[in-house]
């Protein structure tokens, strides 16, 4: 396993995402996942699955604190008191006294960000989640956060993969301690036709989503969730600490960014920064 430090905590640079897995197929995928060897695991209030990933976990034989464990905050829970109530709700699904990492879901421009750090600053002094961060924030919206109101961020979830560039939004997390969990890694499958990826996996004898995978967590400070319900799909995606790419391939997947190459834009994303 591949390791990001920030603030003297290691976390796994692999994770393993459970976006619209839910029910008995979220659990049994949770405990497998962790049967193969994950050890950093990624959910949200909004994916209704909270409690099947606590299943899971309380029941996988490995110690709590062996796992790294995020979970997110949602829109309509940020204020200050809404905030510290959802995350009252999150630990009892989850059957945990803390989580790992904290964030705010989706920037919720309608109250005021000094209230929403605040109540999450709250959570973290009171124990009950070691780092906090947030998920789709702009570069503009997180120097707001972390120069404006001076809060220590650990990481940025946002959409990351070989069709789209977040050279803005890596750029400010290096600078700042900080570092990008990728969502949506393997553009939910699509990697399969990015041709750069195709080439070298072909070349190294992996497949383009070991490739993809490799090439975010070659890059500094890139962590990556990938979703996976199939076990052929959980081994494949784990199966990356063997090998490296050279600089030409890195480049060669660089260049597969398109600027429509974002996939997960809802109504209420922010105005996204634009790679330069
Ligand atoms: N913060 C946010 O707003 C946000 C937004 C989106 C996602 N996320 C997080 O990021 C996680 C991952 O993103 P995602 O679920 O959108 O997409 P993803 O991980 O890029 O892709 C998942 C899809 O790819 C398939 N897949 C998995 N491994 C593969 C492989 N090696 N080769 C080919 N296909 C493969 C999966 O199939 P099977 O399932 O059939 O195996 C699934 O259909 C989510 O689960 C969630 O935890 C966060």
């Amino acid at each position: 396993m591949d390791f990001i430090t920030i603030d003297g905590k290691n976390i796994p640079a692999l994770g393993y995402g459970t976006w619209q897995l839910r029910g008995k197929e979220c659990a049994q995928g949770v405990a497998k996942a962790i049967d193969i060897g994950y050890r950093h695991i990624d959910t949200a209030q909004i994916y209704e699955n909270e409690a099947d990933v606590g299943l899971a976990i309380s029941g996988c034989g490995i110690e709590r604190r062996e796992i790294f464990l995020t979970t997110k905050v949602w829109m309509t829970s940020v204020q200050d008191g809404a905030l510290q109530k959802s995350v009252d709700s999150s630990l009892q699904k989850l059957q945990t006294d803390y989580v790992d990492l904290l964030l705010i879901h989706w920037p919720v421009n309608d109250v005021p960000f000094a209230e929403q750090m605040k109540a999450l600053q709250q959570v973290q002094e009171e124990g009950r989640t070691q780092l906090i961060g947030v998920s789709n924030f702009t570069v503009a919206q997180m120097k707001e956060v972390v120069e404006n109101l001076g809060v220590k961020v650990a990481t940025n979830q946002v959409e990351y993969h070989p069709f789209l560039s977040q050279k803005p939004v890596l750029d400010y997390v290096r600078a700042h301690n900080m570092f990008l969990t990728a969502y949506s890694p393997l553009a939910r499958g699509k990697v399969n036709d990015a041709k750069a990826v195709k080439e070298i996996a072909k070349k190294l004898g992996k497949t383009p989503g070991q490739i993809t995978l490799r090439w975010l967590l070659e890059q500094e400070n890139v962590a990556a969730i990938p979703k996976a319900a199939s076990e052929k799909h959980m081994i494949e995606n784990f199966s990356i600490f063997d090998f490296s790419l050279t600089e030409d391939e890195m480049k060669a997947i660089h260049a597969e960014a398109r600027p429509d190459g974002r996939m997960i834009s809802p109504e209420w994303a922010p105005k996204w920064d634009k790679a330069a």
